[in-house]
């Protein structure tokens, strides 16, 4: 889908879209289009549910004798709260019905709103952004989809009075997109496609916006002392990766010491010897989402240029039973030299990140860390898809990341980490286990994690609930989210960016 910015005015052909905000009430150009129509929008207003609530959308055929065919009103809500997020709802709900009902082009006209948050121009590219993010198709394996199934929208123009303006403030907006959309590829991506070595590859393709990219091989993993992570790769045929990406983008002299992401790059968790069961099994190709969020990120970081120095790095694996998988009771040195005794080889996101949060702090000493992994089945027990769990040991990073989750509607909840849920984790031959009890498994592991971070803030973002959406959402349409891109490039831009 191309997107355009263009002058409010009225477009010769397709479809022309208007809001309407809470109670009926028409924007400008619906009341333009209104009077054009002998009064047609009014009276669809009139009759039918569609009031202008957030959300709401409704359609007209346009009457004979006007240039375009159809009219489309999407529902903005109050005008007092119309926000970017609210724009690119707005923008989301638009393009999926645009896309869906065969209009090649469309035409939204975006006024100048009396109590609004939004300037046109920013409402402008506010509202393409999430006409964009809902665009998002993972196709590539689809043959036979017949012409007609596919979206048939091509161009999407945003007319509104400042159209230089709007264009240039979506510039940053659609290179998140990047990022977000990079995620979402290799979420999709099936297994037999993406595996350490091809991942690895996937983050090599960001030097080319200059991004300083490294991959650690089995060898060199071996030589830092990384037991921990190398234990769980070693099942398979597919050899284990690090990956680690440094973005550069401070001023110099400035802020020098790198904010670090770190994720789980299990690219299919079969579970290894502590096989899980055949049912839902390939939806553990996404298990290396925490890994594609970081990807995606230093390529949104990266694609807009972003003061701030930034490093990303991601453990990948493929957990795999075979005659040379480790087994349950085994026990493995990570490299902080801390033993574990490996009791399920299924919890083996933890014992990746072991490694890397070690390797990170270690070689960066960073501002602070935060991982994000699909770390447990355990956080959709408690938050279902609706939060992400946030858990850290610091209280001021873990409100900067709530506030950012909120503002893009990527939304966390805080969970405890305490002394108490780390007896779980006691072993009679290591240091430690790899899992506690059933009870409050989500904790654990976090409990776990933080045995591997010294003395750096630190954030884990456990996003095994929401990684992959089964239904459609404004700007999120149903597959992989790359849920934590857009939160944490919100993140960096609000809070640690050096103007
Ligand atoms: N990758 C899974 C967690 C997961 C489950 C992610 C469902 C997404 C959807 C993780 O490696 C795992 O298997 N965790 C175990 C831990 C248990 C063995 C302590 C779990 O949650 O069952
Ligand atoms: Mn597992
Ligand atoms: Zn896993």
């Amino acid at each position: 889908m191309d997107i355009q910015f263009g002058e409010l005015k009225l477009p010769k052909k397709g479809a022309v879209a208007v809001g309407v905000l809470e109670g009926a009430k028409l924007t400008a150009s619906a009341g333009e289009l209104d009077r054009l129509s002998g009064g047609a929008v009014t009276r669809a207003l009139a009759s039918g549910k569609f009031k202008g609530k957030k959300g709401q959308l409704a359609e007209l055929i346009a009457p004979a004798g006007l240039a375009f065919s159809r009219i489309v009103m999407v529902g903005l809500g109050e005008a007092r709260k119309l926000d970017a997020a609210a724009a690119e709802a707005a923008g989301g709900t638009l393009q999926a019905h645009l896309a869906g009902c065969g209009e090649t082009e469309a035409a939204v006209l975006v006024d100048k709103i009396a109590g609004a948050k939004l300037s046109p121009d920013a409402a402008a590219a506010h509202l393409a952004y999430g006409a964009l993010l809902r665009s998002y198709r993972f196709d590539k394996y689809r043959t036979k989809e017949k012409p007609e199934d596919k979206p048939s929208l091509k161009t999407l123009t945003l007319a509104s009075a400042a159209a230089g303006r709007a264009k240039k403030a979506f510039e940053p907006l659609a290179r998140i997109a990047d990022g977000v959309f990079f995620t979402r590829d290799l979420v999709s991506e099936p297994a037999n496609i993406i595996y350490p070595e091809s991942l690895a590859a996937a983050g090599k393709t960001l030097a080319k916006l200059g991004v300083a990219v490294e991959v650690l091989d089995e060898k060199a993993m071996a030589k830092l002392g990384m037991g921990s992570l190398l234990g769980v790769g070693q099942g398979s045929a597919r050899p284990s990766r690090l990956l680690v990406m440094q973005w550069k983008g401070a001023a110099r002299g400035k802020d020098a010491r790198p904010l670090a992401f770190v994720g789980k790059g299990v690219t299919f968790d079969t579970g290894g010897i502590s096989l899980k069961p055949a049912a839902n099994m390939e939806d553990m190709k996404w298990d290396m989402g925490g890994a594609g969020v970081v990807i995606g990120l230093m390529k949104a970081l990266a694609g807009r240029k972003a003061r701030v120095n930034a490093v990303g790095v991601a453990g990948l694996v493929e957990n795999m039973p075979s005659g040379t998988a480790q087994r349950p009771g085994d026990i493995v040195k990570s490299m902080s030299g801390q033993t574990i005794e490996v009791i399920n080889t299924d919890a083996e996101g933890r014992l990746v990140l072991a490694d890397a949060l070690w390797y990170t702090e270690e070689r960066f000493k960073p501002r602070f860390m935060i991982d994000l992994a699909t770390l447990t089945g355990a956080i959709i027990i408690a938050l279902g898809h609706e939060h992400a769990g946030l858990f850290s040991n610091n209280d001021a990073l873990a409100r900067e990341l709530a506030r950012a989750g909120t503002a893009v509607g990527e939304a966390l909840w805080r969970m405890p980490l305490g002394e108490e849920y780390d007896k779980a984790l006691k072993s009679d031959a290591a240091d430690m286990k790899n899992v506690g009890n059933r009870a409050a498994g989500s904790i654990t592991a976090a409990q776990f994690l933080q045995r591997f971070v010294r003395d750096v803030p630190w954030a884990h973002l456990d996003i095994a609930g929401v990684t992959w959406s089964s239904k459609d959402k404004p700007t999120v349409p149903k597959g992989g989210t790359a849920f934590g891109v857009r939160l944490l490039e919100r993140f960096v831009a609000d809070y640690y960016e050096s103007r």
